[in-house]
């Protein structure tokens, strides 16, 4: 298990500058064009709640919290070139921390008002331990919101396309074989973690939430006007957010 960690962890951190560079130069459009939008209404008035962001990269998302009025944000991520980046950033009422999303010790129980999990749990071996953690260190009642790839998409298989290019399908295969994916990205391969719908829902109900609301993000025609790359997103859902209550 230590030597896959590593290993991962040597793979985000040769993502790193380039994944830092696009975030801070208007890149990252699924999020900025439609995930944002979703995320922050979910997370609704923050006004001085303490909100921990698992694996939070650069720190995008806990500085957006940080301006809606967030009491305290914590981001934990396993890449220290994120958590170097992140920290350049931050506001007097943000923190990032080097650490692990599947064991959280460091941190005392019922200690959060919110949680946020943006597009990590494909990128963890057991996303089972680190919903087991997050439900720890909540508080009674707090949420645990998580968007991450939509299992029909991490799954694997690519548009089928035409004879004159033009995309038909998703090809949609192997979706009982979970485990790893490997994907590049910006040139750098990149290990994800594909399980079935079940298997997520069924890890955090064993966790002890309840799901208050399953989300397949879409976009509007208004953003696919302003983001062109957007337009597969009305056809084939590529990402799930999940609404968990403690
Ligand atoms: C797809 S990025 C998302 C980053 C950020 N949440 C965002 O939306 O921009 C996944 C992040 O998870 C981090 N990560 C991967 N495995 C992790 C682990 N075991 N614990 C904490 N962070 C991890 C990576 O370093 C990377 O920053």
């Amino acid at each position: 298990m230590a030597d896959q960690y590593t290993q991962l962890r040597r793979e985000w951190g040769a993502l790193a500058p380039k994944w830092i560079e696009e975030a801070r130069t208007g890149g990252h459009v699924h999020r900025k064009g439609m995930l944002d939008g979703y995320m922050l209404s979910l997370c609704g008035d923050v006004s001085n709640l303490r909100i921990l962001d698992c694996g939070c990269g650069e720190g995008r998302f806990g500085r957006m919290l940080a301006r809606g009025g967030a009491g305290y944000v914590l981001g934990v991520d396993s890449c220290e070139l994120m958590i170097e980046a992140a920290r350049e950033l931050q506001s007097s009422n943000e923190e990032y921390v080097l650490g692990d999303a599947q064991d959280l010790g460091f941190l005392a129980d019922a200690s959060f008002d919110l949680a946020i999990s943006y597009l990590n749990h494909c990128d963890l071996p057991d996303f089972a331990a680190n919903v087991r953690e997050v439900f720890r260190v909540l508080k009674p009642g707090a949420r645990f919101i998580v968007a991450n790839l939509h299992p029909m998409r991490s799954a694997g298989g690519s548009w089928l396309r035409g004879p004159d290019g033009a995309r038909q399908h998703i090809m949609l295969d192997n979706y009982f074989a979970e485990g790893e994916r490997h994907l590049t990205m910006q040139d750098v391969g990149i290990t994800n973690f594909h399980r079935t719908l079940s298997t997520y829902v069924r890890g955090f109900l064993w966790a002890g939430f309840t799901i208050e609301d399953i989300i397949e993000p879409t976009v509007s025609p208004e953003m696919v006007a302003k983001y062109p790359e957007l337009e597969d997103e009305l056809r084939v859902p590529n990402f799930i957010i999940y609404v968990l209550r403690k």
